[in-house]
């Protein structure tokens, strides 16, 4: 059996010179090639550094104590952990990085998020140096490390690969000319789901950016076909990582009162922008897993950290949960989080409600269905297959 709900959630602490360093399931930068590789190779340079990408805070951690260093941080669970440790952050895109403000930026490409959003964080990176100030960075040779450091060179000027170990390359860069202006953030894009059409706004780095995942498609019309679109006017629905809110928007314009979590705060901020500009109205809130409703549900989750795991109030239940959770195979981290999702659903259900679970065809969630629910059923299976399990009733 994997992970609990509660050890999910808790924090474990490392020990590092001078303190100690939280990490935690769902959390990026922890036993990573990369970060250890950026971690052993930088060194402080003037005054003020930038972690644009910290996930915990591996990276920039030698030059705690020897710089003033800034982490902006978009992953709610990352900025858990790095609140935990005492490191300086914030929640906030790297585009929001002050200008011309760093004498060091230090950079882990955050290749898994796309080409947009690597190319906006080199610009960032960019804009955000004085002129003559230096940029570490690091990233993964099949990741588009070659290529991203071509790109930063030429936003920079000056630069040179520092270490090659295996597939990991760390690069020491230095800006010598006028970065450019940031390209266009927004993107947006129309979508007809259960026949109705929605326009979508996203940032760059989103899930399944510019065109409706099939799977969500998949999941929407097996639930309208288990519960009908009137099984839906008033139900309490949560959608889990919800995106740009592919599942919320529909499931909003059918009459569902839906709240909807999410750890990435460029999807969240993309969410909310949908919503708005499609009139919809739904509960957004930044969140890993389920934290967020244990903390209250209000607002953004801007409460100090908790290591404990939530505890469910009778008003947190839901008649729906719905998720599309992240998928990709091999990162121990994603499969850590794909089960949480599962028990934060087991946890969340009021009786008698239903959980929708979309997935590919070869992942085994139904045997973890099988031990959280005692029973599901599979309503259909093409590219994708979608799972339904219930919740058993009271007596
Ligand atoms: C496969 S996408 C589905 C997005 C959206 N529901 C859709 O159908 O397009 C999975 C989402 O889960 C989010 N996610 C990943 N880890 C998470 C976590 N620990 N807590 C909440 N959401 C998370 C991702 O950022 C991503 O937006």
């Amino acid at each position: 059996m994997g992970l609990t709900l509660a050890e999910y959630h808790r924090l474990t602490p490392l020990p590092r010179p001078g303190g100690v360093l939280y990490v935690k399931p769902g959390a990026r930068g922890y036993r990573d090639p990369v970060y250890e590789a950026l971690q052993a190779a930088v060194a402080p340079f003037g005054q003020r550094a930038l972690d644009l990408n910290p996930g915990v805070g591996l990276a920039s951690l030698p030059l705690e104590g020897r710089m003033e260093v800034d982490r902006l941080e978009t992953s709610r669970a990352a900025f858990r952990c790095l609140q935990s440790s005492g490191l300086k952050a914030r929640l906030a895109p790297p585009w929001e990085a002050e200008e011309n403000a760093y004498d060091l930026v230090v950079l882990a490409l955050p290749a898994g998020r796309g080409t947009a959003y690597v190319e906006a964080t080199l610009v960032s990176a960019a804009r955000a140096l004085r002129m003559g100030g230096r940029v570490y960075l690091a990233g993964d040779k099949n990741k588009g490390f070659e290529r991203y450091f071509k790109e930063a060179r030429a936003l920079l000027g000056y630069g040179l690969v520092l270490k090659r170990e295996g597939p990991v390359r760390v690069a020491l860069l230095e800006k010598e000319r006028e970065a450019p202006p940031l390209p266009s953030l927004w993107h947006p894009f129309q979508a007809r789901l259960l026949g109705e059409t929605f326009t979508f706004f996203h940032l760059p780095g989103v899930f399944s950016a510019g065109k409706v995942d099939k799977a969500s498609v998949l999941l929407l019309e097996a639930l309208v076909g288990e519960v009908g679109r009137e099984g839906i006017r008033g139900r309490r629905i949560l959608d889990l990582g919800a995106g740009y809110g592919a599942l919320t928007l529909p499931l909003a314009r059918l009459g569902g009162e839906v709240t909807a979590l999410e750890d990435d705060l460029v999807s969240v901020l993309s969410l909310e922008r949908s919503l708005k500009e499609n009139r919809l109205a739904a509960r957004v809130l930044h969140s890993d897993v389920d934290e967020a409703l244990a903390e209250g549900g209000v607002g953004w989750g801007s409460r100090p950290a908790q290591d404990q795991a939530p505890g469910l109030t009778e008003e947190e239940a839901f008649d729906i949960i719905v998720t599309n959770p992240p998928f990709h195979v091999g990162g121990a981290v994603i499969l850590d989080v794909a089960q949480a999702f599962v028990e934060a659903a087991a946890a969340r259900l009021k009786p008698g409600g239903g959980f929708f679970l979309v997935a590919n065809p070869f992942l085994k969630y139904e045997p973890l269905l099988e031990e959280r629910f005692g029973a599901f059923r599979t309503l259909l299976v093409r590219e994708y297959k979608v799972l339904f399990a219930e919740k058993a009733r009271r007596g």
